[in-house]
């Protein structure tokens, strides 16, 4: 673990000024209102050359707490100042007595140099410009520079780096670009090397893509050049720091009421479910959701490529994965570890994610005693996922006729949970189908609920409802058995419950 003095020396990110916009704004994009009149401001005190700086047309409009601080169109000037200053703090701040610092004491005292430094560059800056500077440098210093603001916004669920210059963030479902920018290649690498560091992994040229978590849980993954061909490119999976819980996505209509109360039931009735859906559908939200219903006196292993996962239960033991190391060697796979816990004498085994070897593992401890494992894997439709299982199993180097293998696929799975991000970015259950056995070679399912769509409303919103197909499961005779009582009229096709 860096030293707060290492990690403050190795923070330094070299003076060179940004490099300027690789490219003009997209269409669309958001700016703040202020960036044509920074911009005019900015040839009105000539900037260029050295001379005399306007910090009024430089500092950013909005104070720290804002996600939108910094302007393209300011950024050259404006960052070389911030560096300039950085070096400054870091060359006069004592180190060894900063390391005793608490946080908040130490962001005070840093706001106490950085605005002697600041006097001492005589630029006329008003008192909200200086606030703003100031946050900045803090935020470098002691967080994630740039990155700060967005990660204070709870809104924010997704932030998408492609580069120094261009940051996209998902606000609310919608994808939007943000003005927030790095100083440079070099400043942006230095944030992911502050990132991956700090969870004892490393991004350079010869292992070039990166998974790292933050303290708050958030998933993060790198990927820098030769691979990323326009600068290193960051993708930050938000951790809600209020995770969702169910009655949150009945409200959001990502299900009924009907629909959750079966899921929560098959749970607790140690069904095996399997979560199907595509990239940022909400497997993992759902997974989350689920595990909760697991009883408090089960013992769950949990096992993820990054631990995202937030059980309540007490009893609960969590693995993740671990990539090689420089030499290639000290990798330990999603397969050996569903393969340990077997021996760990789990009650339920949750798995963040088939998608390899493992799922040969899975399948058997589910066909052996382990009722009511939960996983997702990523596929569009629960027909598709039953695919993807078969593939996996391939993959795995495991070559099982098809007929065995698909009884063995259609025992261990009971129940397969679709999750969808629509169109107009909201995500939902779109189907619910249970796992029947076989007819032939071929694996039987019945659909349960269905999300029905009809079209798409004035403001984009998908529409649509949900519906019972009528069907009862064969599930709810045991759901019944392990004390889980359902309405009939859960299943009834007449019942059109928004
Ligand atoms: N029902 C929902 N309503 C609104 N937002 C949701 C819902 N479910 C999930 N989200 C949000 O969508 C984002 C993606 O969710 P999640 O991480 O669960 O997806 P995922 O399918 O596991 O993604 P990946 O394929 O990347 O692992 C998160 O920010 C989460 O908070
Ligand atoms: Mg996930």
């Amino acid at each position: 673990m860096a030293t707060l003095k290492e990690k403050i020396s190795a923070w330094s990110y070299g003076a060179s000024p940004a490099a300027p916009p690789r490219s003009e704004p997209t269409p669309g994009q958001t700016t703040t209102p202020s960036d044509a009149a920074v911009a005019s401001a900015q040839s009105a005190v000539g900037l260029a050359n050295g001379a005399p700086v306007a910090v009024s047309a430089l500092a950013p409009s909005a104070t720290a707490a804002s996600a939108f601080v910094q302007a393209p169109a300011v950024s050259g000037t404006y960052y070389a100042l911030k560096t300039r200053l950085h070096q400054s703090l870091i060359a006069k701040i004592d180190l060894a007595a900063a390391e005793a610092m608490q946080p908040e004491q130490l962001r005070s005292q840093l706001r106490d140099v950085l605005l002697g430094l600041i006097d001492e560059e005589a630029i006329p800056m008003n008192e909200q410009e200086r606030r703003s500077l100031v946050a900045d440098l803090q935020n470098e210093v002691l967080g994630l520079g740039p990155l700060e603001p967005l990660l204070a916004d709870p809104d924010i669920s997704e932030i998408m780096v492609n580069g120094f210059d261009t940051v996209f963030v998902e606000k609310r479902g919608r994808i939007e670009r943000v003005n927030i920018r790095f100083n440079d290649d070099t400043h942006l690498l230095k944030i992911i090397d502050k990132i991956v560091s700090r969870v004892g992994r490393r991004v350079d040229e010869s292992s070039p893509m990166v998974d790292a978590r933050l303290p708050d849980g958030s998933r993060v993954n790198a990927i820098i050049s030769p691979i990323a061909l326009d600068g290193p490119a960051v993708s930050i999976r938000r951790f809600a720091v209020k995770p969702l819980k169910m009655a949150d996505l009945v409200e959001r209509r990502a299900l009924t009421l009907g629909m959750a109360e079966l899921l929560a039931g098959m749970v607790k009735a140690k069904t095996n479910i399997l979560i199907s859906g595509g990239t940022g559908s909400g497997k993992t939200t759902l997974l989350n959701i689920l595990s909760s219903y697991i009883p408090e006196h089960e013992r769950i292993i949990t096992i993820e490529d990054t631990a995202e996962l937030q059980m309540q239960q007490s009893h609960v033991v969590r693995l993740e994965t671990r990539p090689a190391n420089s030499e290639g060697r000290g990798e330990i796979s999603m397969r050996s570890l569903v393969k340990n816990s077997l021996r760990m004498r789990p009650d339920r085994i949750v798995l963040g994610e088939v998608r390899g070897g493992e799922v040969i593992d899975m399948l058997q401890a589910m066909n052996t005693g382990h009722d009511g494992s939960l996983t997702t894997v990523h596929a569009n439709t629960p027909r598709d996922a039953l695919g993807r299982l078969e593939n996996l199993v391939g993959m795995g180097g495991v070559s099982l006729p098809v007929k065995p293998l698909r009884q063995q696929i259609a025992s261990a799975i009971n129940v397969i949970v679709q999750a969808t991000r629509l169109s107009d970015g909201s995500r939902k259950i779109t189907s619910i189908h249970e796992v029947t056995g076989m007819e032939g070679e071929v694996i039987s399912t019945q659909e349960i609920f269905h999300f029905e769509r009809s079209g798409v409303g004035a403001d984009g919103a998908v529409l649509g409802r949900f519906k019972p197909t009528g069907i009862r499961p064969l599930l709810a005779e045991r759901l019944k058995l392990s004390g889980v009582n359902l309405a009939e009229e859960l299943f009834n096709p007449l019942v059109f419950n928004e």
